[in-house]
């Protein structure tokens, strides 16, 4: 099985914040998943470099664009090993070889007949780079995302036939349901192609930050099209002198947030179908990460979780499991770093760190840190032996807040037979030895299980906790979750 998950490329208009982290790590979590599963793995992420939002930050500086591009794009480079992020490629839209596949996919699009030139006339978000139907705007006349006032665009346009598509559309949401997800997101792709999908531009002619259009080099490509194509470009170029393009292509799995919603899970099918190409297995849209006041977290609105605090006072590990404890996968959440504080404090420290810490501390007391030869009880057999199963279900589903809970069911209940079993007891009586065996034996084979489903979530901790637990003699650690100054 290949298994090629990516995220939106990001972009280059802001410094990265949690919100970019928090797909990032999501991607991450299910690429970990998946390799340990045996699955052939390819994890792709990167920056979206071109169009007005990034032209316009550039000169809001006093900056070439590529000069502000190569500023922020090493930003959200950077901030990938901070979070334990390992992506196999980090793809830039401004690469020359992503820029070559874009122009001739497209030519191809234009050579199949699915383009025109027409005029454009509406509302347009330089921010979302998105031309707004009337559905789509909000009070005032503002853009319902960025809050900020819409543009009257009028510009000679290349437009690329996306009303063409629309039964073949409507033809794919009904014969594949879980082509979005979750239902919510899907119900709304196809209330969007209900209403009738219009024809939408392909190309700017006013802008200059962009991919020429090789059939008419006074024009750009529309940033959208440049940027949903790096899923498929980045195949032909990220392994030098190799193409991977026929080993990772269709993707199995876009993740998205759920305000690009309509470009990846309406435009971008149709742009790959006018290109006679393959499109992804699935597009899962997540919900968005929120401030205590409850609003989309945003750098224009200021009400940021800061991902860098929460990694210098929790961790990396905190902050990887916490966006997936406290969130729901798929649906909006509030963020705070008192949140932050709760969960690590009663379910790190006080749940799975403690549970690492009695149980190496046991054996090591115990038994001189030689595991005993003997059996587990099979009272947990059940409950362990089905844990994988489950969890891969979940994954499949990419519900990795609901994989996280069926993991934590597990730290309870070995954490429920520390206190059943009370092996300090069991010490003290040499007539019951072979029970505190069996309760050594059991507690470790446990432990083994949930961290080796907990390890995508928690790499560094789970790679300790694991090399904890093969070591001859076995030996207490320090608490992998220590108390904090608050
Ligand atoms: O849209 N909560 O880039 P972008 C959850 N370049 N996720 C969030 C978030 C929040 N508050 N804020 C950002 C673009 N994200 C385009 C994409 S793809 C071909 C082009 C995450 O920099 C989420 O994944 O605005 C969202 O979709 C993405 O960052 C948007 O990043
Ligand atoms: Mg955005």
């Amino acid at each position: 099985m290949t298994f090629y998950v990516t995220t939106p490329i990001y972009y280059v208009n802001a410094q990265p914040h949690l919100g970019h982290a928090y797909t990032s790590i999501a991607a991450d979590v299910l690429a970990r998943h998946h390799r340990r599963r045996g699955d052939d793995t390819f994890f792709l992420t990167g920056t979206d470099e071109h169009g007005e939002p990034v032209a316009d930050a550039a000169r809001a500086q006093g900056l070439e664009p590529r000069a502000w591009a190569d500023l922020n794009a090493a930003k959200f480079k950077a901030l990938l090993p901070a979070i334990g992020v390992e992506p196999d490629f980090f793809i830039r839209t401004t690469d020359p070889e992503h820029k070559r596949r874009v122009q001739q996919v497209l030519q191809r699009v234009h050579d199949n007949g699915h383009v025109y030139k027409g005029i454009y006339e509406g509302w347009y978000c330089p921010r979302c780079a998105d031309f707004k139907t009337e559905a789509e705007i909000g009070p005032g006349n503002r853009c319902p995302i960025h809050e900020i006032e819409l543009t009257r665009e009028r510009e000679e346009n290349w437009f690329f036939r996306l009303s063409a598509f629309q039964e073949r559309l409507e033809r794919l949401f009904a014969e594949q349901p879980d082509f979005v997800r979750p239902t919510r997101a899907r119900n709304e792709a196809q209330a969007f192609i209900a209403q009738g999908l219009q024809d939408i531009s392909l190309s700017r002619a006013r802008l200059q930050w962009g991919v020429e259009v090789p059939w008419d080099p006074g024009h750009v490509f529309y940033v959208w099209f440049d940027a949903l194509l790096n899923y498929y470009t980045a195949l032909g170029y990220a392994r030098p002198g190799e193409d991977l393009t026929a080993r990772y292509w269709p993707a199995q799995l876009h993740l998205v947030g759920k305000e690009i919603l309509k470009f990846h899970t309406i435009y971008w099918p149709a742009m790959l179908w006018a290109a006679d190409l393959e499109i992804p297995e699935h597009v899962f849209v997540h919900g968005f990460l929120q401030g205590s006041d409850g609003r989309k977290m945003s750098k224009s609105l200021g009400n940021g979780l800061d991902p860098f605090e929460v990694l210098e006072r929790f961790g990396v590990d905190a902050l990887r499991f916490y966006l997936f404890r406290d969130v729901t996968f798929g649906a909006d959440g509030n963020v705070g770093m008192e949140a932050v504080a709760v969960r690590y404090d009663s379910e790190l420290a006080n749940e799975y760190g403690n549970l690492v810490s009695r149980t190496l501390a046991m054996i090591a007391r115990y038994r001189d840190g030689a595991l005993p030869e003997a059996g587990h009880d099979a009272t947990l057999d059940p409950e362990l032996a089905s844990l994988a199963g489950e969890v891969a279900a979940a994954f499949d589903a990419v519900d990795l807040s609901g994989a996280l809970e069926l993991i934590w069911q597990r730290v309870r209940r070995l954490n429920r037979y520390v206190e059943e079993r009370k092996p300090w007891e069991l010490a003290r009586d040499a007539d019951r030895s072979g029970e505190l065996d069996t309760a050594l034996v059991t507690l470790h084979h446990g432990l083994d299980v949930v961290t080796a489903e907990l390890a995508p979530y928690m790499p560094a901790t789970c790679a300790l906790v694991r090399s904890a637990l093969e070591a001859v003699p076995i030996e207490p650690i320090p608490p992998l979750f220590p108390k904090r100054d608050r």
